[in-house]
């Protein structure tokens, strides 16, 4: 038998890649099978973006390129933070990375000693701990309830500080619950971090995907200390609908940009070149603000339907989500944990979706709309079949 390393055995498999995986099986057997389970936007990369790609590659941009990323690109990323998100940021500090969870990977690598603390409040994005362990850091997980919109608090940030701390990990909006944190609720976070010596780290990979009005805030705009203890992780796999392309990119200080070049360096190097020419274009193209605009509008409308079908099932309850596409179902009521309830919702009925332990909230589902509306009509008729039945 093999001999693994330790770290290895440390990690949990991604629950939410086996259930996709699964499903996809099972369609492939010919069932049919009503999918809430995916983290990938349904619609396809937006064709301008497709042809800068096919362009670059066309004109060779075929060969290695700068480890951190190609010039034209990591100047498009500096524009839009500034833009966008109010950060000052000079192409010497933006590395271009295989996608956000390389982003946040390299991060941990860079930062991270064994046996330094990185609070992360649950529901969490389930790469997050995994990250942290492989490291050889130690999760310290702040479970949040829907009381607070799933939102950590001030009081609860302060708690869980240790002399040992060194990183908060902050995801707005989030995946799994779509909760959206509020100018003030930032600043409240941003001065503990400050006071406390701590460097967050904010994930904002689903800044375009909100709805009712709600804003995206950048926790680095919230004033000079704050911005100097923040570093940013984002990419082009929600907004613009480009999973597969795998881009994603880290703004923070020169010296941690370095690093993490040195890290991918010895382990990925650069992105697929001809790639990140289409990732110009995602930002660059005024094409761009009307597909994403069209996006969000189909995920209005599909999260209107899917929360009407979750409040007309009774012991099923979820708290508003105002980002992301995704809503977080709390099935308690049910008497059943999330992953009694997701297998047997698979087994019984060919539903998909996540159970919410993946996400340290065993009492919860997750269910992504990022899929058409026959669909999400279909499969909630099935759940809705599925909690009378089980309730009987
Ligand atoms: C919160 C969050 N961060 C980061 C990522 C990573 O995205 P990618 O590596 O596809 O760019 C995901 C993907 O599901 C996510 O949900």
């Amino acid at each position: 038998m093999i001999q693994l390393a330790t770290r290895v055995t440390t990690v949990t498999p991604s629950i939410t890649l086996a259930i996709t995986a699964k499903a996809k099986a099972m369609k492939a057997q010919g069932i049919d099978v009503c999918s809430f389970s995916s983290g990938e936007p349904d619609f396809d990369t937006p064709q301008h973006i497709k042809d800068a790609a096919a362009l670059a590659l066309a004109k060779g941009k075929t060969k290695y390129g700068a480890v951190a990323g190609e010039a034209a690109l990591k100047e498009a990323i500096a524009k839009k933070l500034k833009n966008d998100n109010q950060l000052e940021y000079t192409t010497n500090n933006i590395i271009v990375t295989n996608g956000g969870k390389h982003s946040l990977f390299n991060l941990m690598l860079a930062l991270i000693e064994p046996g330094d603390e990185v609070i992360i409040p649950a529901p969490y994005w389930l790469s997050y701990p995994e990250m942290v362990k492989l490291a050889q850091g130690t999760p310290v997980i702040v479970d949040t309830t829907a009381e607070t919109d799933y939102k950590i608090t001030p009081e609860q940030l302060t708690q869980a500080i240790t002399p040992k701390s060194k990183l908060f990990v902050l995801n707005s909006p989030s995946n799994p619950t779509g909760t959206v944190y509020t100018e003030e609720e930032l600043k409240a976070l941003a001065e503990i971090i400050v006071d406390r010596n701590l460097w967050v780290v904010s994930d904002e990979i689903y800044e375009k995907i909100l709805y009712d009005g709600a804003q995206h805030i950048s926790i680095g705009s919230l004033g000079k200390d704050i911005f100097e203890r923040t570093i940013i992780s984002n990419g082009f796999a929600k907004s613009y609908s480009m999973t597969g392309w795998r881009i994603g990119y880290l703004a923070g200080s020169e010296e941690l940009i370095k690093a993490t070049s040195t890290i991918q360096s010895h382990s990925t190097s650069n992105v697929c070149t001809f790639a990140q020419y289409g990732a110009v274009a995602a930002l660059e193209q005024k094409e761009s603000l009307q597909c994403v605009q069209e996006m969000v509008q189909a995920f209005t409308q599909r999260r209107q339907v899917i929360l009407e079908r979750i409040k007309a099932i009774p012991k099923l309850s979820c708290p508003i989500p105002m980002g992301a596409f995704y809503v977080f179902i709390d099935i308690s009521q049910t008497g059943m944990t999330s992953l009694d309830f997701c297998d047997a919702l698979l087994k019984k009925q060919q539903v998909a979706a996540i159970p919410g332990k993946a996400f340290g909230a065993d009492n919860c589902i997750r269910l992504s709309y990022a899929t058409d509306l026959e669909s999400i009509e279909k499969g909630m008729d099935r759940i809705e079949k599925f909690v009378f039945e089980e309730k009987r």
